[in-house]
């Protein structure tokens, strides 16, 4: 599937609205591919969403889930109570410290009953006999690594293709067998060769994803052994994104860093530094996704409120390169740049 697109770009799923059929239609017009988000979504506005992904786009196309972690039994009140301050500045209750699995044997199921053609899978593995049932259903398995174990991992349980994602990346970590304090693996083109560099059970095509903004990235990842490049932040100022105003006004006026934090949801994920991140970053509880369920009220209100301070603004290390315009134009100039850059390195090695 990826070895044969007319451009190896793939616009990454972003879940909590970014991602649109409108914006995986004209990525795939241009020639790429396209994932719809399936996390926090249920199985019925997915099931939508592939409906119309399919009469627009066709068979070239994925969805991406989460996969449900362990519970974890880390105690969250004292972090909601730190709280109270962010929920009476914007007129809002906390949301309840509860866990849940986002759906996902619902989902699981849909995609198998629609045969969706690629399923992509993040924070965590799936179990190797539900790859099976994907398989029986002639569903690509994509399972996104963030270090060579879980390479191994994914590869063990039966993954076709590997989604390498290293830390430069925007959103939420994929990480799942590293221990609760660290955060993943390196940056990408490390990365890239480490898991290269195991072969055997784990030699298979790897998707490159985390901070790509440019064909020149691009060129770069695929001369790093990448099928495809991988891009979410180059996409989320894209006509056809769902990204909302308030996310969108802080992406095009940038000036701020970013940085990975837990503390919008208990996983950690990078983004744009804000007040909240600044403030509530240091100690907050490992525990998605009750984190998420108790500041989800906040985020909504500041970001009803056109507030950016308290919005989990998801964005890859190198956000101030992105463009914005049609998906399909951004596709376009990535793949020249991407020719450009090629023929560069090529004459330079004579
Ligand atoms: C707003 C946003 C939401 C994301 N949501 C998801 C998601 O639902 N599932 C997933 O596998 N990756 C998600 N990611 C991570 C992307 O798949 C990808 O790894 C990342 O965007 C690559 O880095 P870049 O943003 O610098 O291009 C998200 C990224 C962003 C920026």
């Amino acid at each position: 599937m990826f070895e044969s697109l007319r451009v190896p770009v793939v616009a990454a799923p972003m879940a909590g609205g970014p991602s649109t059929p409108e914006l995986v239609t004209s990525v795939v017009r241009a020639g790429g591919f396209g994932f719809l988000a399936g996390g926090y979504l249920t199985a019925a506005t997915l099931a939508d969403q592939i409906h119309k992904t399919r009469e627009l786009a066709g068979e070239t196309f994925g969805v991406n889930l989460f996969v449900p972690g362990v519970r974890s039994l880390v105690d969250v009140t004292s972090y909601a109570d730190r709280l109270r301050g962010e929920a009476d500045r914007y007129g809002v209750t906390l949301g309840a410290g509860r866990w849940d699995d986002d759906g996902y044997a619902a989902k699981l199921d849909l995609v198998v009953e629609r045969r969706v053609p690629v399923v992509s899978f993040t924070f965590g593995t799936p179990l190797a006999a539900d790859i099976e049932r994907l398989h029986e259903a002639r569903v690509t398995v994509v399972v996104t690594v963030t270090t060579p174990d879980e390479a191994r991992e994914a590869a063990a349980a039966g993954a076709d293709v590997l989604c390498v994602q290293g830390f430069e990346a925007g959103g939420h970590r994929a990480v799942f067998t590293d221990d609760a304090s660290t955060d993943g693996g390196g940056p990408l083109l490390g990365l890239l060769s480490a898991i290269r560099l195991i072969g055997g059970e784990t030699d298979l095509p790897l998707v490159a994803a985390g901070g790509l903004v440019h064909g020149a990235d691009v060129a770069a990842v695929l001369s790093a052994g990448a099928v495809a490049a991988q891009l979410g932040t180059a996409f989320l100022r894209a006509d056809e994104a769902g990204t909302n105003g308030t996310y969108r006004a802080a992406l095009d006026a940038g000036g701020r860093a970013t940085a990975i934090t837990r503390a919008f949801s208990g996983r950690p994920a990078r983004g744009m530094e804000n007040r909240f991140l600044r403030e509530n970053s240091a100690g907050a509880p490992a525990a998605y996704p009750q984190l998420n369920n108790i500041t989800k009220p906040v985020r909504a209100a500041a970001t009803a409120a056109g507030d950016p301070e308290a919005v989990s603004l998801w964005a890859g290390q190198t956000y101030p390169l992105s463009g914005s315009g049609p998906a399909g134009e951004i596709v376009a100039q990535l793949a020249d740049e991407a020719r450009e850059a090629a023929s560069a390195a090529a004459r330079r090695f004579g």
